[in-house]
């Protein structure tokens, strides 16, 4: 069993994720009680892809994330730094275009997308501005953004139920079902630790794009954040 820190080491992401690729899918049905399927609806909307178009689905995991952007007809490239996360997909959906990629690396040229995306992604990338910064390079002007990313409720007294709830029940029912439940205790701390919407907005702003607004989902348990080239 491994987990990232906070230090958020890439070797270390990397890894993780290769030891939760096989049962990551499944895992994280079961933790947001299906929910999940409905924010990548969310997602799938604010993206729009058009046929054609193409899409970069940014720490795409095992592909799911990409997988309706493909059904609009896109031509989607699926990109990820953990090779097991990769080989997963690949054996899910050999549909996709897979690439081994790290966020703040891209191997593209300048404008040479006109929509990148990143689920579940961002939080985990150390040098995040950077990445949201690369996210701008290989965008055509006009371009869109779409980042979702678990965020900050709302609230003060939902906030507080709901960290009560990461960091002590999530790494509890992780220990049931995940294959590698440490890294739950990594998603809880990640997750706490992660800049609230109007940060995030500012960094995106920083980093060149421009236009950015976010929606919140579930009193801001997650966040979708848009933003223009
Ligand atoms: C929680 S998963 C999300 C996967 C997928 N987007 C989804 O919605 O199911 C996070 C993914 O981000 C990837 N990742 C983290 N940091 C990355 C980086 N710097 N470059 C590329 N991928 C990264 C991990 O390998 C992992 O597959």
């Amino acid at each position: 069993m491994m987990r990232a820190g906070l230090d958020k080491e890439p070797s270390d992401v990397a890894r993780m994720f290769d030891a939760v690729a096989a049962r990551y899918d499944l895992t994280n049905d079961f933790m947001t009680g299906g929910l999940v399927r409905y924010w990548r609806r969310v997602v799938t909307d604010a993206v729009g892809a058009q046929p054609g178009e193409v899409v970069l689905d940014i720490a795409s995991g095992t592909g799911t994330s990409s997988v309706p952007f493909e059904r609009a007809g896109a031509h989607v490239i699926s990109a990820d730094f953990s090779l097991g996360m990769l080989r997963e997909g690949a054996r899910r959906y050999p549909d996709l275009s897979f690439v081994a990629a790290d966020a703040t690396r891209l191997p593209f040229a300048d404008d040479s997308v006109d929509v990148v995306t990143m689920s579940y992604g961002l939080r985990n990338v150390r040098e995040y501005a950077a990445a949201l910064a690369e996210f701008r390079r290989v965008t055509r002007p006009g371009g869109r953004l779409v980042i979702c990313e678990f965020s900050s409720p709302t609230t003060p007294a939902f906030r507080e139920l709901y960290t009560r709830y990461i960091m002590g029940s999530l790494p509890a029912i992780a220990r049931a079902v995940s294959s590698d439940p440490e890294s739950y205790v990594y998603l809880a701390e990640s997750i706490r630790d992660w800049p609230d919407q109007q940060r995030l907005a500012t960094t995106i702003g920083g980093a060149g794009w421009r236009g950015v607004e976010w929606r919140n989902l579930l009193g801001g348990i997650v966040a979708i954040h848009r933003a223009r080239a």
